[in-house]
């Protein structure tokens, strides 16, 4: 079979000059063939090439070639090099026979053919090399039958698993992330060296794990991989958490439900309303303070008390452990964990108080926080689900009306510290904290309106009732 028209273009013909005419046996490999294949190819392309020879100096060669002279990255240490060309990253490397010493990444590298390439690269299905030398320009090189694979949607290893997944256990989650993604299933022996060898996932970097449990996360089905996760004891030693909310307990009766699988059902139906990878994480960390907070009441029956806030401590925690930035995001998730249940409760009972409380909290992310909690409603009984999402129409129609009517949305004191101050001739001290707490807890209350007339006389009388004296100006 030919790819020709894989390999169309500006730069694969400067590639291709310089193969022909510097005799360079050189293919473009892995990804890219991959997805040309299954119609996959996005926008930005990253293109892996292997040369029987030295990456590094394909790679500078071609740079001389290329208008504008790219920059060429080079690292030394693995072998390779990149350059950058117009919107495509292009990864060169020699090929190789490889192995892994035990406990570490660094494999001692042998030159090698490219057949020993294919052999030590992950899957069959990126295995697939296409030719870019003048006797069979573009022909597929397929020793591994990674056609066949992609045909049945299966993942599969060229080598025994068990070697291809010792040389970098990182492809244990490679291989769960491509079947989330590609919805192919992962070939028997595969699963199963992947469960005989998930330890060793321990000795892979968190950042590269947390790269693959983004893709997962970002895919349209996500349980799939999660489910993958937990079935092959890999889950357990990435996000014990989640585990810990596996299984039911019944007492005098009375049931409570997985909440691992409720978890994963609300994950799914999050990916079908949003691409946001961070409410996905919100969705996917929403009840992990239910293991910890669990209890059994005979008066009225499982109880999670309190799960949301010790959840959203343990957000930190995660993040921390998997060596995930401390930033806005974490707290953008640690706070949807913890206003979690709100919207549920207000549901039951729509205030307008109660409303404004939740805005006021929720602020900009509010929109945010209602996708999730209807991402929350599993229930499979009809009634039921009509019942809930009713409610929560009528939760964000309130939310509209009361935001319009009282702007508590990113909430500005109405009256300053500075203007209490000067009302009292005072200095700074715990009077002035105390009067804008009387405010805006009033403002809330739906006591006064938000607005600085209202607010003035509310201050001044609660100034006297503190005992304090008007200013001489502002008498
Ligand atoms: N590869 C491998 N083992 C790894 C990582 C990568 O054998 N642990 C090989 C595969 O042949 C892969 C190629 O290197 O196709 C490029 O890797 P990468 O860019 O990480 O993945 P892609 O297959 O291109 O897929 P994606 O872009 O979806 O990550």
């Amino acid at each position: 079979m030919n790819y020709k028209e894989a390999i169309e273009g500006e730069l694969f013909d400067y590639l291709a000059k310089l193969v022909r005419e510097k005799n360079l046996e050189t293919y473009v490999i892995g990804g890219f063939v991959r997805d040309f294949i299954l119609k996959r190819r996005k926008e930005t392309k990253d293109i892996d090439i292997v040369t029987v020879g030295s990456g590094i100096d394909l790679a500078l060669q071609l740079s001389k070639e290329l208008p504008g002279t790219p920059k060429v990255q080079v690292f030394k240490t693995y072998g390779t090099a990149m350059l950058q060309y117009k919107n495509t990253e292009i990864e060169f490397v020699g090929a190789r026979k490889e192995s892994y010493v035990e406990e570490s990444r660094n494999p001692i590298v042998e030159k090698g053919s490219l057949e020993d390439d294919q052999c030590r690269r992950d899957f069959t299905i990126n295995a697939l090399a296409i030719s870019l030398n003048p006797d069979n320009y573009g022909a597929l090189i397929d020793p591994f039958n990674g056609m066949e694979d992609l045909k049945n949607k299966i993942i599969r290893t060229p080598l025994d698993p068990a070697i291809t997944y010792a040389d970098d256990p990182l492809r244990m989650l490679r291989a769960i992330r491509f079947s989330t993604q590609l919805n192919f299933t992962i070939e028997k022996s595969s699963l199963e060296a992947i469960s005989q060898q998930a330890s060793r996932i321990d000795i892979i970097s968190k950042e590269r794990i947390v790269t693959e449990l983004h893709k997962i996360l970002g895919a349209e089905k996500p349980s799939i991989g999660f489910k993958l996760l937990a079935d092959t004891g890999l889950l357990e030693r990435i996000l014990p958490e989640l585990i810990a909310l596996k299984g039911v307990e019944e007492e005098q009766g009375q049931r409570h439900k997985d909440n691992f699988y409720h978890t994963l059902q609300v994950v799914d139906n999050i990916a079908e309303k949003t691409d946001n990878i961070w409410l996905r994480w919100t969705a996917l960390l929403h009840d992990i303070g239910k293991a910890r907070t669990k209890r059994f009441d005979p008066k009225i029956g499982w109880t999670f008390h309190n799960h949301e806030f010790v959840g959203s401590k343990m957000v930190y925690k995660i993040f921390k452990r998997l060596k995930m930035p401390l930033n806005d995001k974490m707290k953008y998730v640690q706070k949807l964990v913890l206003l979690s249940s709100r919207p549920v409760v207000l549901s039951e009972d729509v205030t307008d108080s109660a409303v404004r409380r939740l805005i006021f909290d929720a602020g900009d992310d509010i929109e945010d926080l209602m996708t999730h909690c209807e991402a929350d409603i599993t229930t499979r009984n009809k009634k039921k689900l009509k019942k809930y999402l009713e409610n929560f129409k009528l939760v964000r129609e309130k939310i509209a009306d009361v935001e319009a009517r009282d702007h508590v949305r990113n909430f500005q004191p109405p009256i300053s510290g500075e203007l209490i101050m000067q009302t009292f001739d005072l200095k700074p001290g715990r009077e002035i904290g105390k009067i804008k707490e009387v405010i805006k807890e009033a403002i809330l209350e739906g006591e006064i309106q938000n607005d600085f007339d209202q607010a003035y006389a509310l201050m001044v009388k609660t100034g006297e009732e503190l005992g304090l004296t008007l200013s001489a100006t502002s008498k």
